[in-house]
Protein backbone atom coordinates (compact mmCIF):
# COMPACT_ATOMS: atom_id res chain seq x y z
CA UNK A 1 0.00 0.00 0.00
CA UNK A 2 2.06 3.12 -0.86
CA UNK A 3 1.41 6.17 1.47
CA UNK A 4 -1.08 7.82 -0.39
CA UNK A 5 -3.81 5.91 0.71
CA UNK A 6 -3.87 5.69 4.77
CA UNK A 7 -3.58 2.06 6.08
CA UNK A 8 -7.19 2.45 7.58
CA UNK A 9 -9.17 4.43 4.40
CA UNK A 10 -10.73 2.20 1.96
CA UNK A 11 -11.23 4.31 -0.93
CA UNK A 12 -13.51 3.22 -3.84
CA UNK A 13 -12.84 5.40 -6.96
CA UNK A 14 -15.73 5.78 -9.19
CA UNK A 15 -14.48 7.71 -12.49
CA UNK A 16 -16.12 8.02 -15.98
CA UNK A 17 -17.85 10.75 -18.66
CA UNK A 18 -20.31 13.71 -17.89
CA UNK A 19 -23.76 12.37 -17.08
CA UNK A 20 -22.66 8.57 -16.44
CA UNK A 21 -24.30 8.54 -13.14
CA UNK A 22 -21.22 9.04 -11.05
CA UNK A 23 -22.49 11.24 -8.76
CA UNK A 24 -25.91 9.48 -7.66
CA UNK A 25 -23.83 6.15 -7.27
CA UNK A 26 -20.97 7.34 -5.41
CA UNK A 27 -23.56 9.46 -3.02
CA UNK A 28 -25.55 6.51 -2.59
CA UNK A 29 -22.63 4.66 -2.01
CA UNK A 30 -21.12 6.30 0.43
CA UNK A 31 -24.35 6.56 2.28
CA UNK A 32 -25.08 3.04 2.14
CA UNK A 33 -21.57 2.56 3.89
CA UNK A 34 -21.22 5.31 6.12
CA UNK A 35 -17.82 6.61 4.30
CA UNK A 36 -17.25 10.59 3.46
CA UNK A 37 -18.40 11.46 -0.08
CA UNK A 38 -15.80 13.57 -2.22
CA UNK A 39 -16.97 15.15 -5.25
CA UNK A 40 -13.72 15.84 -7.04
CA UNK A 41 -14.96 18.14 -10.25
CA UNK A 42 -16.82 20.45 -7.29
CA UNK A 43 -13.21 21.68 -7.16
CA UNK A 44 -12.39 21.84 -10.40
CA UNK A 45 -15.86 23.76 -11.03
CA UNK A 46 -15.19 25.90 -7.93
CA UNK A 47 -11.19 26.72 -9.63
CA UNK A 48 -13.31 27.93 -12.85
CA UNK A 49 -15.36 29.95 -11.14
CA UNK A 50 -12.94 31.90 -9.01
CA UNK A 51 -11.06 32.41 -12.56
CA UNK A 52 -13.69 33.62 -14.20
CA UNK A 53 -14.39 36.14 -11.00
CA UNK A 54 -11.21 37.32 -11.31
CA UNK A 55 -11.50 37.66 -15.52
CA UNK A 56 -8.72 35.30 -16.15
CA UNK A 57 -9.38 32.44 -18.50
CA UNK A 58 -8.18 29.05 -19.02
CA UNK A 59 -5.77 30.24 -22.00
CA UNK A 60 -3.78 32.33 -19.40
CA UNK A 61 -1.83 29.51 -17.99
CA UNK A 62 0.19 31.88 -16.28
CA UNK A 63 -2.47 33.81 -14.71
CA UNK A 64 -4.31 30.49 -13.24
CA UNK A 65 -1.64 29.45 -11.91
CA UNK A 66 -0.44 32.74 -9.88
CA UNK A 67 -4.17 32.56 -8.17
CA UNK A 68 -4.26 29.09 -6.99
CA UNK A 69 -2.55 30.24 -3.76
CA UNK A 70 -5.67 32.43 -2.80
CA UNK A 71 -7.92 29.66 -3.85
CA UNK A 72 -9.29 28.04 -0.99
CA UNK A 73 -11.59 25.02 -1.96
CA UNK A 74 -13.48 22.92 0.84
CA UNK A 75 -16.89 19.95 0.51
CA UNK A 76 -18.83 20.33 3.81
CA UNK A 77 -21.97 18.40 4.29
CA UNK A 78 -24.62 20.37 6.38
CA UNK A 79 -28.29 19.44 6.60
CA UNK A 80 -27.66 15.98 4.42
CA UNK A 81 -26.61 17.81 1.44
CA UNK A 82 -23.25 18.71 0.37
CA UNK A 83 -21.96 22.53 0.53
CA UNK A 84 -18.99 23.81 -1.79
CA UNK A 85 -17.09 26.66 -0.40
CA UNK A 86 -14.92 28.81 -2.36
CA UNK A 87 -12.96 31.12 -0.14
CA UNK A 88 -15.93 30.36 2.81
CA UNK A 89 -18.74 31.32 0.19
CA UNK A 90 -21.58 28.91 -0.65
CA UNK A 91 -20.86 28.00 -4.28
CA UNK A 92 -22.80 25.49 -4.78
CA UNK A 93 -25.65 26.77 -7.46
CA UNK A 94 -22.91 29.03 -9.11
CA UNK A 95 -20.63 25.94 -10.15
CA UNK A 96 -23.27 23.63 -11.44
CA UNK A 97 -24.52 25.46 -14.96
CA UNK A 98 -23.36 24.62 -18.11
CA UNK A 99 -21.18 27.69 -18.45
CA UNK A 100 -18.91 26.10 -15.46
CA UNK A 101 -19.11 22.43 -17.06
CA UNK A 102 -17.81 24.00 -19.74
CA UNK A 103 -15.41 26.18 -17.55
CA UNK A 104 -13.97 23.30 -15.41
CA UNK A 105 -13.20 21.07 -18.34
CA UNK A 106 -11.01 24.01 -19.56
CA UNK A 107 -9.28 24.65 -16.75
CA UNK A 108 -8.60 21.23 -15.31
CA UNK A 109 -6.44 20.72 -18.02
CA UNK A 110 -3.61 22.93 -16.71
CA UNK A 111 -1.09 20.58 -14.58
CA UNK A 112 -0.98 23.88 -11.89
CA UNK A 113 -4.44 23.18 -11.70
CA UNK A 114 -4.35 19.33 -10.95
CA UNK A 115 -1.45 19.22 -8.81
CA UNK A 116 -3.26 21.40 -6.41
CA UNK A 117 -6.24 19.67 -6.92
CA UNK A 118 -4.59 15.79 -6.23
CA UNK A 119 -3.23 17.46 -2.99
CA UNK A 120 -6.52 18.36 -1.92
CA UNK A 121 -8.34 15.18 -2.80
CA UNK A 122 -6.08 13.30 -1.16
CA UNK A 123 -6.06 14.80 1.83
CA UNK A 124 -9.61 15.09 1.97
CA UNK A 125 -9.81 11.11 2.18
CA UNK A 126 -7.25 10.51 4.20
CA UNK A 127 -7.81 9.70 7.72
CA UNK A 128 -11.68 8.50 7.49
CA UNK A 129 -12.38 4.62 7.49
CA UNK A 130 -13.72 5.05 3.85
CA UNK A 131 -14.04 7.32 1.19
CA UNK A 132 -15.66 7.38 -1.97
CA UNK A 133 -14.25 9.72 -4.62
CA UNK A 134 -15.78 10.63 -8.11
CA UNK A 135 -14.09 12.15 -10.85
CA UNK A 136 -12.00 11.32 -13.81
CA UNK A 137 -8.67 10.58 -12.46
CA UNK A 138 -9.24 8.63 -9.36
CA UNK A 139 -8.36 5.52 -10.32
CA UNK A 140 -5.63 6.41 -12.65
CA UNK A 141 -3.75 9.13 -10.75
CA UNK A 142 -5.56 10.06 -7.37
CA UNK A 143 -5.70 6.72 -5.73
CA UNK A 144 -4.13 4.55 -7.88
CA UNK A 145 -3.94 1.86 -5.43
CA UNK A 146 -7.25 1.72 -4.50
CA UNK A 147 -8.80 -1.77 -4.45
CA UNK A 148 -12.08 -1.23 -5.71
CA UNK A 149 -12.43 1.37 -8.86
CA UNK A 150 -15.47 1.29 -10.96
CA UNK A 151 -15.26 3.10 -14.61
CA UNK A 152 -18.98 3.96 -15.63
CA UNK A 153 -19.59 4.52 -19.70
CA UNK A 154 -23.18 5.30 -20.99
CA UNK A 155 -23.76 6.15 -24.61
CA UNK A 156 -23.81 9.88 -25.37
CA UNK A 157 -27.34 10.05 -25.93
CA UNK A 158 -28.66 8.89 -23.01
CA UNK A 159 -26.01 10.60 -20.70
CA UNK A 160 -27.79 14.02 -22.39
CA UNK A 161 -30.67 12.73 -22.06
CA UNK A 162 -30.46 12.22 -18.13
CA UNK A 163 -28.78 15.64 -18.01
CA UNK A 164 -31.58 16.92 -19.44
CA UNK A 165 -34.14 15.67 -17.08
CA UNK A 166 -31.76 16.73 -13.94
CA UNK A 167 -32.11 20.15 -15.41
CA UNK A 168 -35.55 20.00 -15.85
CA UNK A 169 -36.35 19.11 -12.24
CA UNK A 170 -34.46 21.90 -10.90
CA UNK A 171 -36.86 24.52 -13.40
CA UNK A 172 -33.99 25.12 -16.13
CA UNK A 173 -35.31 24.57 -19.49
CA UNK A 174 -32.72 23.15 -21.56
CA UNK A 175 -32.22 21.71 -24.90
CA UNK A 176 -31.40 18.40 -26.08
CA UNK A 177 -29.43 18.82 -29.06
CA UNK A 178 -27.27 21.81 -26.90
CA UNK A 179 -26.99 19.31 -24.07
CA UNK A 180 -25.83 16.41 -26.50
CA UNK A 181 -23.01 18.80 -28.04
CA UNK A 182 -21.43 20.04 -24.96
CA UNK A 183 -21.61 16.48 -23.57
CA UNK A 184 -19.75 15.55 -26.93
CA UNK A 185 -17.13 18.24 -26.61
CA UNK A 186 -16.45 17.71 -22.72
CA UNK A 187 -15.96 14.04 -23.53
CA UNK A 188 -13.16 15.20 -26.38
CA UNK A 189 -11.73 17.78 -24.25
CA UNK A 190 -11.36 15.66 -20.69
CA UNK A 191 -10.29 12.31 -22.79
CA UNK A 192 -7.62 14.04 -25.23
CA UNK A 193 -5.79 16.33 -22.79
CA UNK A 194 -2.49 16.18 -21.88
CA UNK A 195 -2.48 15.68 -18.36
CA UNK A 196 -4.20 12.87 -16.43
CA UNK A 197 -6.84 12.58 -19.39
CA UNK A 198 -10.19 10.85 -18.75
CA UNK A 199 -9.29 6.98 -18.94
CA UNK A 200 -10.47 3.45 -17.70
CA UNK A 201 -7.69 2.32 -14.69
CA UNK A 202 -6.75 -1.12 -16.30
CA UNK A 203 -7.81 -2.83 -12.97
CA UNK A 204 -11.45 -0.80 -13.13
CA UNK A 205 -14.45 -2.65 -13.22
CA UNK A 206 -15.97 -1.60 -16.61
CA UNK A 207 -20.11 -0.90 -15.75
CA UNK A 208 -22.01 -0.14 -18.96
CA UNK A 209 -25.19 1.73 -17.47
CA UNK A 210 -26.85 2.82 -21.03
CA UNK A 211 -29.75 0.23 -20.28
CA UNK A 212 -30.22 0.17 -16.64
CA UNK A 213 -32.18 2.71 -14.16
CA UNK A 214 -30.46 4.30 -11.61
CA UNK A 215 -31.97 2.24 -8.85
CA UNK A 216 -30.25 -0.81 -10.61
CA UNK A 217 -27.09 0.76 -11.50
CA UNK A 218 -26.76 1.77 -7.54
CA UNK A 219 -27.76 -1.57 -6.52
CA UNK A 220 -25.37 -3.40 -9.32
CA UNK A 221 -23.04 -1.63 -7.84
CA UNK A 222 -23.53 -1.65 -4.34
CA UNK A 223 -23.47 -5.45 -4.46
CA UNK A 224 -19.98 -5.40 -6.64
CA UNK A 225 -17.85 -2.76 -3.99
CA UNK A 226 -19.38 -4.94 -1.03
CA UNK A 227 -17.88 -7.91 -2.51
CA UNK A 228 -14.72 -5.79 -3.24
CA UNK A 229 -14.78 -4.56 0.52
CA UNK A 230 -15.30 -8.41 1.98
CA UNK A 231 -12.01 -9.22 -0.11
CA UNK A 232 -9.99 -6.56 1.16
CA UNK A 233 -10.55 -7.41 4.96
CA UNK A 234 -9.99 -11.34 4.57
CA UNK A 235 -7.00 -10.68 2.50
CA UNK A 236 -5.37 -8.03 4.69
CA UNK A 237 -6.43 -9.72 7.53
CA UNK A 238 -4.58 -12.87 6.64
O1 LIG B 1 -17.70 15.70 -12.66
P1 LIG B 1 -17.98 17.14 -13.14
O2 LIG B 1 -18.87 17.18 -14.35
O3 LIG B 1 -18.49 18.00 -12.04
O4 LIG B 1 -16.53 17.71 -13.57
C1 LIG B 1 -16.38 18.96 -14.19
C2 LIG B 1 -15.08 18.96 -14.98
O5 LIG B 1 -13.98 18.87 -14.09
C3 LIG B 1 -14.92 17.79 -15.95
O6 LIG B 1 -15.46 18.07 -17.24
C4 LIG B 1 -13.44 17.57 -15.99
C5 LIG B 1 -12.96 18.07 -14.65
N1 LIG B 1 -12.60 16.98 -13.73
C6 LIG B 1 -11.34 16.44 -13.86
O7 LIG B 1 -10.60 16.80 -14.77
N2 LIG B 1 -10.92 15.50 -12.97
C7 LIG B 1 -11.71 15.08 -11.99
N3 LIG B 1 -11.25 14.17 -11.12
C8 LIG B 1 -13.02 15.60 -11.86
C9 LIG B 1 -13.45 16.56 -12.76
Amino acid sequence: MSNMQEAHSFIIAIDGPAGSGKTTTAKALAYALGYIYVDTGAMYRAVALYAQRRGVTARDTGAVCALLPEIDVRLERKDGTQRTLLCGEDVETHIRTQEMSKAASDISALSCVREAMVDLQRKAAAGSDGAVLEGRDIGTVVFPDSPCKIYLVADAETRAQRRKLQLEEQGIAADFGTILREIEERDRNDSAREHSPLRKADDAIEVETTNTTIEEQVSMILSLVMKRIDQYRKGTAA
